[in-house]
């Protein structure tokens, strides 16, 4: 009798234990699910429950905010020879060598100058940097 009072005692303990282990486990999946979960989350368009961060980033940014971000440290101070935005006689040069070879330059950089392909922002696009030269062109002549 005794014997099987320790017994059914063990097995009630069991029970308890493996059930709260259960309600821990389950907690720190939870907290595990929250910290692994994936930091930026798809947006439709339309869903207004998460436009807001996607509203400010969706399209191209504009030639003046990718100026300001990605080229203006060299190209407002002159840093390793750089024209200056708004300097146009410095521009005048590379203005006639054309457009298109000056879109060239803001994308894949000049070799063995100071000017890096796209000024170093490798995530702005094609279309952001040939904003930016429009943006320092039509501010420099
Ligand atoms: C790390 C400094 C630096 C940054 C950042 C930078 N530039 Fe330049 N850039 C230069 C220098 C230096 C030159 C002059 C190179 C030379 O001809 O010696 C230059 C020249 C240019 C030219 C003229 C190229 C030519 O063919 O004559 C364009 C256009 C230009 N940069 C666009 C940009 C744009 C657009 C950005 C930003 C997206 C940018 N640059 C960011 C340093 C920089």
């Amino acid at each position: 009798m005794i014997k099987s009072l320790k017994i059914w005692l063990t097995l009630a303990a069991v029970a308890v234990t493996s059930t709260s282990a259960l309600a821990v486990s389950d907690k720190k999946r939870a907290e595990i699910e929250e910290r692994i979960k994936p930091v930026g989350e798809v947006c439709l368009q339309g869903d207004s429950t998460c436009g807001v961060v996607m509203a400010a980033s969706s399209g191209p940014r504009s030639g003046e905010d990718v100026y300001n971000t990605a080229c203006l440290a060299c190209h407002s101070t002159g840093a390793g020879g750089a024209p200056i935005l708004g300097d146009a006689a410095a521009w005048a040069d590379r203005i006639a060598k054309g457009v298109d070879a000056l879109y060239d330059s803001g994308i894949n950089g000049l070799a063995g100058t100071g000017m890096i392909a796209k000024g170093g922002c490798m995530n702005c696009s094609d279309e952001e940097v040939h904003a930016a030269v429009d943006f320092m062109l039509g501010a420099s002549q």
